[in-house]
């Protein structure tokens, strides 16, 4: 039977008709035109996928619509408006980022850390990203990206919904797994 869920992503509220199992990023990236979470593994293991659910790093790969009703989601798309965000544009500065696969989930991932945590240490910022793979940087260039945004004010502002277009969304049915905590598979390096 099909889920009739509603959610807001991006501050706009989105309405999924369809196959209560299909994955969150099949809707973001197939449904909504959000290509800015990306899949690499596909089962949780290299955070290419993150999105904020409830101001929370997820896997959207790993989360099933079933479990969306009434929740708030956040991609890439909606980290800046008119500008970039200081850790955006630290990102540019500091040239962590090279083939961009992994660049979405490592900003969704590391804003929610400067947002919990606005001056974290490097020892927290390896951590926190553990579960972000980056096959081109090494790393290096991503925490100095993250300690030079540490320095700066402004953060992305709260993920508020706001009065606009209710797209609905049809998907076609498709097997997933159901949502698993995420893990940090190892430490950058
Ligand atoms: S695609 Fe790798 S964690 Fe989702
Ligand atoms: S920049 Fe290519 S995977 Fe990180």
């Amino acid at each position: 039977m099909d889920a009739d869920i509603t959610l807001t992503v991006n501050g706009a509220t989105v309405r999924f008709v369809g196959d209560p199992l299909t994955r969150l990023l099949d809707v973001l990236r197939g449904q909504l035109g959000l290509t800015g979470a990306k899949e690499g593994c596909g089962e949780g293991e290299c955070g290419a996928c993150t999105v904020w659910l409830d101001d929370e790093p997820v896997c959207a790969c790993l989360v099933p619509m079933l479990q969306l009703e009434g929740r708030v989601v956040r991609t890439v798309e909606g980290l800046a408006s008119a500008r970039l965000t200081a850790l955006q544009q630290a990102f540019v500065s500091e040239g962590a980022v090279q083939c961009g696969a992994c660049t979405p989930g490592m900003l969704m991932s590391a804003e929610a850390l400067l947002v919990r945590e606005p001056r974290p240490t490097e020892a927290a910022i390896r951590t926190h990203l553990a579960g972000n793979v980056c096959r081109c940087t090494g790393y290096q260039a991503i925490v100095r990206a993250v300690q030079r945004a540490a320095v700066k004010p402004t953060r992305a502002p709260a993920a508020r919904p706001r009065v606009g277009a209710k797209p609905t969304v049809k998907a076609p049915r498709a097997n997933s797994a159901p949502a698993k905590k995420r893990r940090p598979r190892r430490s950058p390096r």
